[in-house]
């Protein structure tokens, strides 16, 4: 028999609860165990709920009971998850986690420490929900070099982008349904800022490069400046305007970034709506694969995180092996990057705006919607990131330029 103690009985932790009584035969015949879920651990107290049964204030609770061996850490935050899960793992007990921010951030020690105490630490759920991503990572895309990897690595934002796109919406209006939906918090900047999907790339580049990838050193760029014009301009283009994680490994070095992109109709990542998230991983050998599916909500989310508790159990007094070592990698600057923008220029003068854009750029082909009188959108060459904003910086100085109003990257 199984013991578990779930850390949160929020959204995921009610949700792991949920999975693992509602699958329990699928469960236990897959973990070759009997479950019992022990404990849950919650400072809020839920009348008239089943929990109450198993509920528990006190984490010492849990930490001393040597008969539970496998932890979900579904509180997210580093603190006190940190605290917790280290606790845990030093005392053998392997820590299943959705903790995006805490695997990002402390991932690698938590592995050794896991490790030198014969327990596990794995994190399923931490990128894409309910996707299985890092697991296909680790155990089946091992013959290759992993030479990039980009997706749609947040739901909230790609619904956002989704609903302004097909209802024609505004920015605000778009975060009100979201958050009125639930989707987006009552602060929401950790997902319209890009921190969200910033945490996951940092995770999935970590164990590709199998090294700390430090997601401070991400270029992030969210999509609070995106407005209904810019969407309005991709649509007339066939683009979709998406908020992608991208990482990638070339001769030189590897680098990564979040920031939107304007998704040409050929990319499969085109096609991803509403909350559904998509990762796209090229291997040297293998070529593009792909991984689509529901990247956040409660059953999702805790299906990926009770699959890692199966793993768990059947790997009693084992440990996971995940290489993903401490050492920092340095991730080179995005400036040599190649890369074409969507550029909008406000212009009262458009034949002059044009002339300059054209002796800058070379010939190009401008888009001029009826609805924005006073602007010409174009596409720039594709050129290394340092030299096109130097160009675009030079170009506010030329005649009939009066302002930049946009700059998306594109994505074919
Ligand atoms: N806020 C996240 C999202 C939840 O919208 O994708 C899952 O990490």
């Amino acid at each position: 028999m199984a013991k578990i103690a779930i850390l949160g009985y929020g959204t995921v932790g009610s949700g792991v609860y949920d999975v693992i009584n509602t699958n329990r035969e699928i469960v236990e015949h897959k973990s070759g165990e009997e479950m019992e879920i022990k404990y849950v651990l919650d400072l809020r107290d839920f009348p008239g709920d089943p929990v109450e049964a198993v509920l528990t204030h006190d984490f010492n609770d849990i930490l001393n009971d040597d008969e539970v061996s496998v932890v979900a850490e579904v509180m997210g935050g580093v603190k006190p998850a940190y605290e917790f899960t280290k606790a845990c793992l030093l005392k053998g007990k392997s820590v299943c986690t959705s903790n995006k921010e805490l695997v990002a951030s402390h991932g690698a020690e938590l592995i050794r420490i896991a490790k030198e105490n014969n327990a596990s630490y794995v994190f399923e759920a931490s990128v894409g929900g309910g996707i299985p991503i890092i697991r296909p990572l680790l155990t089946s895309i091992t013959a290759d070099k992993i030479e990039e990897i980009k997706g749609i690595l947040n739901g909230t934002t790609n619904y956002m982008l989704t609903k302004m796109s097909e209802e024609g919406l505004e920015y605000e209006d778009v975060l009100k349904d979201a958050q009125a939906k639930g989707y987006a918090e009552r602060n929401p900047a950790a997902d319209v800022e890009g921190h969200d999907a910033c945490r996951k790339i940092a995770i999935l580049m970590s164990l590709a490069l199998e090294a700390q990838v430090d997601y401070n050193d991400i270029m992030t760029e969210g999509i609070t400046n995106i407005t209904k014009a810019d969407i309005d301009y991709a649509k007339a283009m066939g683009r979709q305007i998406k908020l992608l994680g991208k990482g990638k490994t070339t001769e030189e070095g590897s680098w990564a970034m979040v920031a939107p992109f304007m998704v040409g109709k050929d990319s499969p990542l085109y096609m991803v709506r509403d909350v559904f998230n998509a990762v796209s991983v090229v291997g040297n050998m293998l070529g593009q694969v792909m991984f689509y599916g529901k990247g956040a909500g409660k059953e999702a989310t805790a299906s990926a995180v009770v699959s890692d508790i199966i793993d768990a159990v059947r790997s009693k007094d084992k440990t996971i092996s995940i290489n993903w070592s401490e050492e920092k990698y340095e991730l080179m600057p995005i400036d040599t990057l190649k890369t074409s923008k969507f550029i909008r220029i406000e212009t009262y003068d458009k034949p002059a705006a044009k002339k300059a854009i054209t002796e800058l750029f070379g010939e190009t082909s401008f888009i001029e919607l009826s609805d924005y009188e006073d602007e010409i959108g174009f596409l720039t060459p594709v050129m290394r990131e340092i030299d096109l904003n130097k160009a675009l910086s030079g170009l506010l100085s030329e005649e009939g330029i009066e302002n930049i109003l946009s700059a998306i990257r594109t994505e074919e």
